[in-house]
């Protein structure tokens, strides 16, 4: 994580070109354009900036302007007027198809246009909001139109945003990324894992490495289990054609919850530096157990919701999964039999993301604690969302005249906190990072290909596990 002046000083920032392929797109209107305007109401962009929107269809320069008006999502007073308006005029179109080489061609020459007139080689920032089959043609047309290529005084630099899914599985995964190194470096490279930017889950690293009354029990000697979830309320909302050939292991598994895994489970980084950071997560990753055909079936649980087929876009007979539960395992000597519980879902009784962290059961002071084993154990939770914050149950004697002990509980709540109830949202950030040219909260082509070879083991072995339907709002599926 880069140092704070190089963040909130825009006039540090070397002036830079913003091209969004595929602003049209649902991505770009309900992430990117806000997300954009925040940083630019912060402050937090380049003094010069230009954004250009490249998609398919035909717009005057007033309709643009509008359909970008209305996709900024500002609520009555959120901004000034005029900072929306100037905003604005930084933002322009360049109508194409993706595989019209010409329209590549144009892309440039506007783009050259702007640097003449700010009279210096910009950056160059690129995000690919487009659905990932057309990943490969534009990355090529990008590079025969010589957008690739950084400024040749060296003056400013050229990075690509690509979004996830990485790949459809591991070979696919192999074949993007090395399409992608033949045109870029790695450090041009911002792989999007939007869950790595929730506060929450940056804090557990710092939690973890800052407070030493937590870093030496966290281990297999007093540490019993890992409960990572991400449980969401709603079903499809529009999304079923996408999702639908997908599913919950490919959509959340490989990416999200596997980053979860990553951070509450590495070790100490040599330094707090995104290569450090990226190695160690890379490496739990790649320490995952691989399921295999008997292992499978103990420990993996697959569910679909029952009314998932009639949603729009979804094959009536379709057996995908919308829910997941799987008890991962990481050989490594710090974790060596301690479960990780995944589990996600869609149209549950709840929506947060938390991890709980279960440490053993002291029997020697378990004087009265009556109930189940889970009741008996300290947990720290991590809550990511909504409602962000930690907590830590722990026991303490109820007062009168026998020894008895209760459970209670002890939080930290952002929106308690002064100056922690304004979270930056994930968007906000990684673009701001990308910016800045700070690769933390991205994911490395090891942490890919290592998620990857994890979930493959599932996924070669679905034909040993039951797909179970479950109710809208179920809380667990047996
Ligand atoms: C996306 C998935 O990556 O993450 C969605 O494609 C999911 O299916 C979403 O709903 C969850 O993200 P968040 O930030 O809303 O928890």
């Amino acid at each position: 994580m880069q140092q704070p002046s190089s963040i909130t000083d825009p006039v540090a920032l070397h002036p830079t070109i913003f091209v969004i392929y595929g602003i049209t797109g649902d991505l770009a209107a309900r992430k990117l354009i806000p997300a954009l305007l925040n940083l630019y109401t912060k402050r937090l962009l380049p003094q010069r900036f230009a954004i250009i929107g490249f998609s398919r269809r035909v717009f005057s320069r007033e309709e643009f302007r509008e359909f970008i008006r209305g996709r900024m999502n500002v609520r009555p007073g959120q901004f000034k007027e005029e900072d929306i308006k100037h905003f604005l005029d930084h933002i322009t179109y360049e109508q194409g198809m993706f595989d019209d080489t010409g329209a590549y061609a144009r892309l440039a020459s506007k783009m050259k246009g702007i640097d003449d007139r700010w009279g210096q080689c910009s950056n160059k920032l690129y995000h690919l909001s487009v659905p990932p089959t057309l990943y490969e043609k534009i990355l090529s047309n990008i590079a025969h139109s010589g957008l690739a290529q950084s400024c040749d005084d060296g003056t400013g630099w050229t990075r690509i945003l690509i979004e996830k899914p990485f790949g459809s599985d591991s070979e696919t995964a192999r074949h993007l990324d090395k399409l992608l190194g033949s045109l870029f470096k790695e450090e041009q490279i911002f792989r999007i894992d939007h869950y790595l930017a929730k506060e929450v889950l940056q804090n557990i690293m710092a939690f973890r490495f800052s407070n030493s009354m937590f870093e030496p029990l966290w281990n297999r000697n007093f540490i019993d289990k890992i409960h990572i979830k991400l449980f969401e309320k709603n079903g499809m909302e529009g999304r079923g054609a996408f999702y639908d050939p997908i599913g919950a292991l490919k959509d959340v598994g490989q990416n999200h919850v596997l980053m979860m895994l990553a951070i509450i489970a590495m070790e100490a980084p040599k330094s707090f530096r995104a290569h450090d950071i990226r190695v160690e997560r890379a490496k739990v990753l790649s320490k995952l157990k691989p399921m295999n055909s008997r292992s499978i079936n103990r420990h993996v649980v697959r569910g679909q919701y029952m009314g998932y087929m009639q949603e729009v876009g979804i094959s009536p007979s379709s057996q995908t999964e919308t829910y997941f539960r799987i008890q991962a395992h990481v050989g490594s000597s710090r974790w060596k039999g301690v479960p990780f519980y995944l589990e996600s879902g869609k149209a549950l009784a709840e929506a947060k993301a938390e991890i709980d962290v279960y440490f053993k059961e002291d029997k020697r002071l378990r004087a009265g604690a009556a109930g189940t084993k889970e009741n008996r154990q300290n947990i720290l939770t991590f809550r990511i969302q909504p409602d962000e914050g930690i907590r830590v149950r722990f026991f303490v004697k109820k007062p009168g005249y026998d020894f008895t002990t209760e459970s209670k509980t002890l939080k930290f709540k952002y929106s308690e906190a002064t100056s922690f109830d304004i979270i930056p949202d994930d968007y906000e950030r990684l673009i701001h990072d990308a910016f800045v040219g700070d690769q933390t909260l991205f994911a490395s082509t090891d942490e890919i290909m290592a998620s990857w070879k994890f979930i493959m083991s599932i996924l070669n072995n679905l034909k040993q596990t039951q797909l179970k339907l479950y109710e809208r709002g179920a809380g667990y599926i047996e």
